[in-house]
This record gives C-alpha cells, structure tokens and sequence, in this order.
C-alpha cells in the first residue's frame, strides 16, 4: 500500500522566525498533505542550507531546536510525518556533490535568489552558490513526488526537475520529476509596512512581517499599523492597493471567503474597520499553533528529531546506493 503513495517533500531553513507568509504560502500545505492518507510525507529542517549565510554558531543550536519546535506546533505529527535535520542525513550533502558535477555553472549564474542575496551584500561562497543543487538532492534523495513551497521557491524547482531529467538521460531511468505544489492565491503574503516586497524573515524590520508565535496584541498592532493608501475604498487592486490588496488575500485564505466577498463587506465603512476584522481573522488562525507552541519541551523535540535521522538515514541511503550504482560508484 505504502508503495503507491506520493511521496511529499519539503524543507524550511532554521533562520529567524517562521511568519505567516510561509504560513499561507507553503506550511499550510504541509500539514494538509500530512492528514491526506493518499501522501507519505517527509519534512527537513535545512539547517546545512542556513550556513550558506552568515550566521552565529553559538546561536545555531537554539535556532534548529526551535524550527524543529514550531514545525510540530503547526501541526506535524511525527506519527504521520517523518521530521528529521539535514545534516544528520550525510546522504544530502553526498548526492548534492553528485549533481553537482551535472550542473553547468551557467544555469547557477541564472539563478534569481543568488543574485539577490549578493547584490544585498551577502558575502558569495561556494555554499550559497550551489544552494539550488543542495535543494535538489533533498527532493532526489526521497524521490519525491510533490513539494509544497511558496511562489519564491519556483524557479529552484524548475532546477530540481532539470537535474533529475539529466541524471536520468546520462545514467538512466533514477529519479522521479518532482512537481511542485504551491498554492494559487497567498503564494506571495506581501509585507505590511512595505506591500509592493514579499514578507521576509531576513527583513529587519519585524514590523514587516508577522511572526507564527506573535501574540495577538502584536498581530493587532502590527495589522493596524500595515502601509495602506489615503483612498480609503476597500478594494482589490494590486497596483493602486498593494496593502489593501494583500489584506484582503491575508483575509481570503484566513477565512475561506471569496475576495469579491469580503470587498462588498468592507468597502465603505473606512481602513479602521477593515483592519481589525483583518487582525482578528490572522489572531484565529495562529491561535492553535501559539497553543501547541506552549506544549512542547525541547527534550521531547530533541527526541523526535533522533528518531526522525534515523527513519531518515535507512530510507536515504537505499536511493543512495541506486544512485552511488548507476554513475559508477557501486560496491566494489
Ligand atoms: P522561508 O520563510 O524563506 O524559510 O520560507 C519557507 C517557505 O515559505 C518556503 O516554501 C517559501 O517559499 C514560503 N514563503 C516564504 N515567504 C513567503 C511569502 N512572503 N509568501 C508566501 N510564501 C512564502
Ligand atoms: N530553499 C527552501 C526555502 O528557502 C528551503 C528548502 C531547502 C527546500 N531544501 C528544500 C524546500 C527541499 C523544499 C524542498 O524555503
């Protein structure tokens, strides 16, 4: 039976908050494929990803545990979904080498979050520059079917079809072309103080975003404060509105009303109104995930995460022994 399921993939890096954008754009899918009996599901915290950025060692550990934290909060159950930290699974780094050698530098040169993050002032290593070919090895490794992501993550996927589509042509028949899965509306949550820049964790400003653990007075504040416009129509219109706009998609997804809906509510009656009703939607929605936060202590994360590398590592290393076989590195 196990066998004909789909196998889902996904990976969040340890850095800075978890924020509704991710929220909306990618973690709610997460848990939605968990509870469908028809996925066999798999989520990594990338944490080898996230030293592909400066980072604080002495901070490292704190961040990983507490990604790991509120992964669970959102509503991953380890009995559904296997939850384990890339670098416990050596296999990542060992396939990202191998399609690596299938990567012509030139389609890394093209590649848009790499050029962001240097032209920001982010110091360029080999790390960051071979990212996407590490994101491809995760998918590869559980040859996975689907990966749920946010709308920024589109054009790495592109690369991960790419890579197993030339491992298959020079090696043979190995890996499945993973689709990726990402949502049609709120795949890019804008940020509130600046609407027009998608919410960010690395964003300075925690003003920007709103953080999956924020109480609601801070959701309140931060929703009241959100950039809008002097027009004050409530009305769907992403280049006149970008804050409105965004509102009204942070609404629509939050509450499973229609956007054409929720602007006749709204559009006369002034921002006030619009606004708190907005912040009280984002507050029920998070609620369940503040509670379950309150729950969990890190000894039982930490143990979850042991046993999760070890599901991981057996069921890694049989696609890495196919693998390891067809570029011509079998036993000997
Ligand atoms: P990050 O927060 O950058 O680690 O991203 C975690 C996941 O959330 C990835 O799948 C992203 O594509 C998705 N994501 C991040 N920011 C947003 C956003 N503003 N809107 C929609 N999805 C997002
Ligand atoms: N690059 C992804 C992000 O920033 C994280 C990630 C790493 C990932 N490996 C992955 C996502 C594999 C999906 C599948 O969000």
């Amino acid at each position: 039976m196990t066998e004909q399921k789909k196998t889902v993939f996904s990976g969040v890096q340890p850095t800075g908050a978890m924020h509704l954008g991710g929220w909306l754009g990618a973690f709610r899918n997460w848990v939605a494929l968990q509870d469908d009996d028809a996925y066999d599901v798999i989520y990594c915290i990338v944490d080898l990803h996230a030293m592909t950025t400066p980072y604080d060692p002495a901070e490292f550990n704190r961040r990983r545990l507490d990604t790991a934290k509120m992964v669970l909060a959102l509503g991953i159950d380890p009995d559904r979904s296997l939850l384990y930290m890339q670098s416990q699974v050596p296999q990542h780094a060992e396939l990202a080498w191998i399609l690596g050698t299938l990567t012509p530098t030139g389609v890394l040169n093209r590649m848009t979050q790499y050029k962001d993050k240097v032209e920001k002032g982010i110091p360029s290593n080999l790390g960051l520059y071979a990212y996407p070919v590490l994101m491809a090895a995760d998918i590869l490794l559980f040859h996975a079917d689907l990966v749920p992501v946010g709308d920024d993550q589109k054009q790495h996927l592109e690369m991960s079809r790419d890579l197993a589509a030339r491992f298959n042509n020079r090696f043979g028949d190995t890996f499945p072309i993973p689709e990726p899965l990402i949502p049609e509306t709120s795949a890019r949550v804008m940020s509130l103080a600046e609407p027009t820049a998608k919410m960010s964790k690395s964003d300075p400003n925690p003003k920007n975003r709103i953080d999956l653990d924020d109480p609601p007075d801070v959701i309140r504040k931060k929703i009241k404060s959100a950039m809008t416009d002097s027009d004050p129509t409530v009305r769907y219109d992403v280049e006149q509105k970008p804050g409105i706009s965004n509102l009204l998609e942070i609404m629509s997804v939050t509450t499973g009303r229609t956007i054409d809906e929720l602007s006749d509510e709204y559009e006369t009656g002034g921002y006030g109104r619009f606004k708190e009703a907005v912040a009280e939607a984002v507050v029920a929605e998070l609620a369940p995930i503040r509670a379950r936060l309150a729950t969990l202590d890190d000894d039982e994360v930490a143990r979850i995460l042991q046993k999760g590398a070890l599901d991981a590592r057996t069921r890694a290393e049989r696609i890495q022994q196919e693998a390891r076989d067809a570029v011509g590195l079998g036993r000997i």
